[in-house]
């Protein structure tokens, strides 16, 4: 099987790429053949070395304000890598329509929200607050605007009386951890795979 050449992008812990490097196995018709973080000494970098993959630092304060310039940096770095796609997880920058036209059709990431509710920051928050008794994350294409692509798979969790963001933010995680992998081996050609009985709802935009 040949397997599409996946990279991942990271700011911090590194969870979802965890549960992406976990999900590799016999059938999984991704590799993850680079981890690049644009913080260095994150514990995803950690992470991907002990799976044997690459781990890189770019660092955006190199560039300083200028966006693009980091942008055109990772782009050759990822081309360098012949990377076929890009799996944005907990990578905390914006990306600039430089970026997003030079990767489109091939850039994903995954938000902890029910898109279209609650894109940006402070989704957890953000949900309690609304009375919503469902939340969850979303996997996405990665177009301009900040969580507006269209979705990939989405998986829901309840919300709990007495639910404090900490709380929702972990129940949430869990999903993650579930639908990542399985949206990402999807968008790759294979079939979603599924490792939990998580409710997983897989979207038709392909
Ligand atoms: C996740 O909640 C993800 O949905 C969001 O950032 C967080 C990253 O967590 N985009 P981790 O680094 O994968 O643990």
């Amino acid at each position: 099987m040949t397997r599409k050449r996946v990279a991942v992008l990271i700011s911090g812990r590194g969870t979802n790429l965890q549960a992406l490097l976990d999900a590799q196995g016999p059938f999984c018709p991704y590799e993850i053949v680079v981890v690049v973080s644009n913080n260095a000494g994150v514990a995803g970098l950690d992470r991907a070395r002990e799976a044997g993959v690459e781990a890189v630092a770019i660092e955006h304060r190199a560039f300083g304000k200028d966006r693009e310039a980091f942008e055109r940096a990772l782009d050759a770095f990822l081309r360098d890598r012949n990377v076929e796609l890009v799996a944005l997880a907990g990578f905390m920058r914006v990306l600039t329509s430089y970026f997003v036209g030079a990767w489109a059709g091939k850039l994903i990431n995954i938000h902890p929200s029910l898109l279209p509710s609650f894109p940006g920051l402070d989704t957890y928050a953000r949900a309690l607050a609304s009375g919503a008794k469902l939340a969850g994350c979303s996997v996405h294409w990665v177009t301009e605007g900040v969580d507006t692509g269209p979705i990939i798979g989405q998986a829901a969790v309840p919300v709990m009386p007495g639910d404090t963001p900490d709380a929702l933010a972990a129940r949430t995680l869990e999903a993650e951890h579930l639908l990542y992998p399985a949206c990402l081996s999807l968008v790759c050609g294979g079939a979603p795979l599924s490792q939990g009985p998580a409710p997983i709802l897989v979207n038709a935009f392909l």
